[in-house]
């Protein structure tokens, strides 16, 4: 017997008890008990496709990138409207190979060291970290009020010679003001990349975030919408882009580039196997998480659906409190994709974030704050505190932002034990 026959006997053997038991999982997820069950920040969200997926690759030894890697490259480009993507190991090396994508010699137009690069203070660490290492200087920007995410008007305060590019960031899965951002950038002559690590699926007008900009970023670690445990994608609008991309992602070598064979053809002296065009990377994804995406891909919308579906419910259930509480604005157009369900304690309100949190907690409702908050207090930004805007909706957000989990195990139940506790904390705390 072959191998491959070998392989599909036992994927048959084990394809049964895979598929009972996340039956058997799948099951009990929707179940919930008020005050015994914990409310997590993520949940699992894969299945047997995925597992049986995987679990054919180790089989057939083929583990490292492949076929299963390039066709999910398809399908998430193809669903996000982009022409063409490149996975990686994770959204922090998706932003690492966009930039550093734009700092190839024959890149057009091209970063060069020093240039300025303006991104929210109210993000991720590693929106901000391959700025630097790239050699570029991150200017930090003030988020707008309403939908914690770059403010349009303070970007272009910002402004300078040095400027070269702006990376917009879409907070929690609030699509940023990409329409004002995009005339800024085509103004001022200035690349725009999208971070949207947090917000696979989110639109603006219809088209998909990661498609306005050079270069979308987007992350697959477990606590994303889709996963593909960890992993990665730069997507762009511009299939060359993506070809520019892939000597960075791995080694500096052409391999994978369409035109492989013709660069080989310019340099008759090298073994094309062991020919470098660019100062490379290797951050490259397994096949193992390509098989993952595969069928993630089939559950995207519906996760992202039972997300909004938790978020309007929890609009509502919260509407009485913007009193003690500042909630994220969805804009006109934009969908919003809810990487967990964001509020800010408001300065005034009778009580701290931490004694908010603290009661949360206590009740199984775990909580975190928004991202880095203000990443300019941290200790690894802060030679980037001169140079920054004014930043003070981002220190609110430092100070008071909070979000909690909505994820697709989510529904009524916990939103409406989410409110009760709610509740419970407003009247017996604060007025005790
Ligand atoms: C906005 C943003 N950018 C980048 C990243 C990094 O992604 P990863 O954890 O896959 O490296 C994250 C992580 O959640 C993020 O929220």
């Amino acid at each position: 017997m072959d191998n491959q026959k070998g392989n599909k006997k036992v994927l048959e053997q084990v394809s049964g008890p895979i598929k009972e038991y996340f039956e058997k999982v799948e099951d009990g997820a929707g179940e919930f008990t008020p005050g015994e069950d914990k409310i997590r920040l993520n949940a699992p969200g894969y299945g047997a496709p995925e597992v049986l997926e995987a679990l054919e690759s180790l089989l057939s030894t083929w583990v490292t990138m492949g076929e299963k890697v390039y066709e999910f490259e398809n399908q998430f480009a193809d669903y996000l409207g982009a022409a063409s993507g490149l996975m990686v190991n994770s959204g922090s090396s998706a932003n690492l190979v966009a930039l550093k994508t734009l700092r190839n010699a024959t890149s057009e137009p091209k970063l060069e060291p020093g240039d300025e690069i303006i991104a929210p203070a109210a993000t991720w660490s590693t929106s901000i970290a391959p700025i630097m290492d790239i050699g570029c200087m991150p200017v930090l920007v003030d988020s707008d009020s309403d939908t914690f995410n770059l403010d349009p008007e303070k970007v272009k305060d910002e402004i300078t010679s040095d400027t070269a590019a702006v990376m917009a960031v879409h907070l929690l899965g609030n699509p940023a003001d990409l329409h004002a951002l995009q005339d800024i950038c085509d103004a001022h002559n200035l690349i725009l990349i999208e971070d949207c690590a947090e917000a696979h699926g989110a639109s603006m007008d219809g088209q998909k975030v990661g498609t306005f900009g050079t270069y979308g970023t987007y992350s697959f670690f477990f606590a994303h919408h889709i996963s593909t445990i960890e992993g990665g994608m730069v997507v762009s609008s511009d299939a060359d882009r993506i070809e520019d991309a892939k000597p960075v992602r791995a080694h500096g070598w052409p391999r994978e580039m369409d035109n492989s064979e013709e660069i080989a053809a310019e340099y008759p002296d090298f073994d094309e196997r062991y020919l470098f065009i660019e100062p490379g990377l290797n951050v490259r994804p397994t096949e193992v998480q390509g098989a993952f995406g595969l069928h993630q891909m089939n559950r995207l919308e519906d996760y992202i659906q039972r997300r909004r579906e938790n978020a309007e419910r929890l609009n509502e259930l919260l509407s009485g409190y913007s009193d003690v509480f500042r909630f994220q604005d969805e804009q006109d157009g934009g969908r919003h994709v809810y990487y967990g369900y964001p509020l800010l304690v408001r300065d005034g309100a009778p009580f701290t974030r931490e004694q908010f949190t603290g009661y949360l907690e206590d009740q199984g409702i775990e909580t975190r704050p928004i991202m880095g908050g203000n990443l300019a207090e941290h200790p690894a930004f802060s030679e980037l505190r001169e140079r920054a805007g004014d930043l003070e909706t981002a220190q609110d957000i430092h100070e008071r932002g909070v979000f909690f989990g909505n994820h697709h195990r989510m529904n009524q139940k916990h939103t409406s034990h989410i409110a009760d506790v709610i509740e419970e904390f407003l009247t017996e705390v604060v007025s005790s």
